[in-house]
């Protein structure tokens, strides 16, 4: 194999005891991906020939939540030898014994480190044609991370970790971002060299700089400009913080591609979202999984898209849907519930206080006002009056209505599944329709109302009701 090939190393093996959480924490979600899937996404745009993941703590929950997304991926269980040297050690071991290329080695919790940044550092390593090139960036804050120890001439000299650096190694400003390349034969050489006689007791992968320059080898240093890029989660204060510089990312990525955001603060968008130019999105908006919107459709404000279709020049507002289809110029809300298997055809509205479920609306037919549509089938240009439910439950079953084309039904109609409303149907209000109604009949089921002459003065004598029908009478 060529000098030129690489491989990843992706550390996830480690505990993550300062999130305080029993979700391991590389699987926290930011942009809807755990952290380590971000860290995987970028892996995969770098051309590389082996990508390895380091597992230890929570192992088959961290390789669940991965293998499908990232089939390529190779799991390395990390044994009870504790660090960061003995996790690279052992993942360098399931190379082929034939790889003679770099090696990326990369932290699950650092989702922040682009394509373009890791590239470019590849690229860096390969030009000077060390041994090693470690990245590191220079914070007001170094608490925590591992300081670069330089020499006289400004060289790398060695790596000194917070837990053992004396008070003048802890002043030092340069951190070490804990992202690195590496030649596979500096790893191979210098790996079985590194003990655990340090604070923490652990296998340093920090160690192997040092031991290069003790045999006259040079270490390179890529600083980089952006220090964001270098941030880890170790606690839910990081979480949240880089979880809001990914958001901004993204938002930033669809103001380029011709998306208006009127109030980026307020705005979340997952990774995996697709946005069309000239899409509109109003504050407090949410927009999760594979959620697409087609050119000039406004969502928001307030409102939140899972997996959700919307089409061109639709409008959503202060709504919620999951794994609905939204047609082009439909427009939904305020206040509606379009949950999984909503669909709803061009030209079609779901107005205010709506709830749908597995319902495929046809193209221009409208669920104004009040309505629960579930496990139905509405036809083309109907019109739901008011109010109208499909009662889909009988307490054990859920059964489906079918309502045709152009159907119109009374405000207040109760559908109670399994139920066919035929072509150009149409119900009274307040209709309980458990026949079928065939097409252009029109279905009543309340009785013919009755008026009690005179019942108010008789039975609620002396009542401002009564007083009013009195004066009412003597007007007559
Ligand atoms: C590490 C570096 C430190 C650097 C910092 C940058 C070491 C010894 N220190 O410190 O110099 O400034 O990253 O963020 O490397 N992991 C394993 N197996 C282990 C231990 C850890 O896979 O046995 C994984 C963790 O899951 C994590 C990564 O390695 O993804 C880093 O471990 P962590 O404990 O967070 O190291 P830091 O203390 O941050
Ligand atoms: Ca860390």
């Amino acid at each position: 194999m060529t000098q030129n090939t690489l491989a990843i190393i992706v550390l996830a093996a480690g505990q993550g005891t300062r999130m305080k959480s029993r979700l391991p924490k590389v699987l926290h979600p930011i942009a809807g991906r755990p952290l380590v899937g971000h860290v995987l996404a970028t892996a995969g745009h770098l051309h590389a020939e082996y990508i390895e993941v380091v597992v230890r703590h929570e192992r088959d929950r961290i390789v669940a939540a991965l293998a499908e997304d990232h089939p390529g991926v190779l799991f390395v269980d990390q044994d009870e030898i504790p660090g960061t040297g003995r996790a690279v050690q052992l993942a360098v071991d399931a190379l082929p014994a034939d790889f003679a290329g770099d090696v990326l080695v990369l932290s699950g919790d650092c989702p922040l480190a682009d394509a373009d940044t890791l590239g470019a550092f590849v690229a860096e390593h390969r030009a000077a044609d060390v041994p090693a090139t470690l990245m590191t960036a220079v914070v007001a804050d170094p608490t925590g991370y591992g300081r670069i120890v330089r020499d006289a001439d400004g060289d790398v000299d060695r790596i000194v970790e917070q837990k053992d650096a004396t008070p003048e190694e802890a002043a030092i400003h340069e951190i070490n971002a804990g992202m690195y390349v590496f030649r596979v034969e500096t790893l191979r050489r210098y790996l079985p060299e590194v003990g655990s006689e340090n604070a923490q007791g652990e296998m340093y992968l920090t160690d192997v700089p040092g031991l290069l320059r003790r045999d006259g080898a040079r270490v390179a240093a890529s600083v980089v400009a952006d220090v964001a890029v270098t941030y880890g989660v170790n606690d839910r204060v990081q979480l949240a913080e880089v979880g809001r510089i990914m958001n901004e990312r993204i938002l930033r990525r669809w103001q380029r591609e011709g998306v208006t955001i009127q109030d980026p603060a307020t705005t979340w968008i997952d990774d995996d979202v697709t946005l069309a130019p000239d899409v509109t999105i109003l504050p407090n908006t949410y927009l999760h999984r594979a959620t697409s919107i087609a050119t000039g459709a406004t969502v928001g404000p307030d409102t939140t898209l899972v997996s959700t279709e919307v089409g061109e020049d639709a409008e959503v507002r202060r709504s919620e849907a999951t794994l609905a289809v939204i047609g082009p110029r439909a427009t939904v809300g305020p206040f509606s519930y379009l949950r999984a298997g909503t669909t709803l055809g061009a030209d079609g509205k779901i107005g205010a206080y709506v709830e749908t479920k597995n319902a495929q609306i046809g193209d221009g037919s409208k669920v104004p006002h009040l309505s629960y549509v579930g496990d139905a089938t509405v036809g083309r240009g109907v019109n739901l009056g008011a109010s109208t439910i499909t009662a889909n439950y009988d307490d054990v079953n859920k059964h489906r209505t079918e309502i045709g084309d152009e159907v119109h039904t009374g405000s207040h109609t109760v559908l109670v599944a399994p139920v066919r409303l035929g072509d150009g149907a149409k119900t009274g209000a307040g209709a309980v329709v458990r026949k079928d109604v065939p097409a252009g009949a029109l279905a009543m089921s309340v009785a013919p109302q009755r008026n009690i002459e005179g019942w108010v003065e008789k039975n609620r004598a002396g009542t401002a009701a009564a007083e009013a029908a009195s004066r009412a009478d003597s007007a007559e």
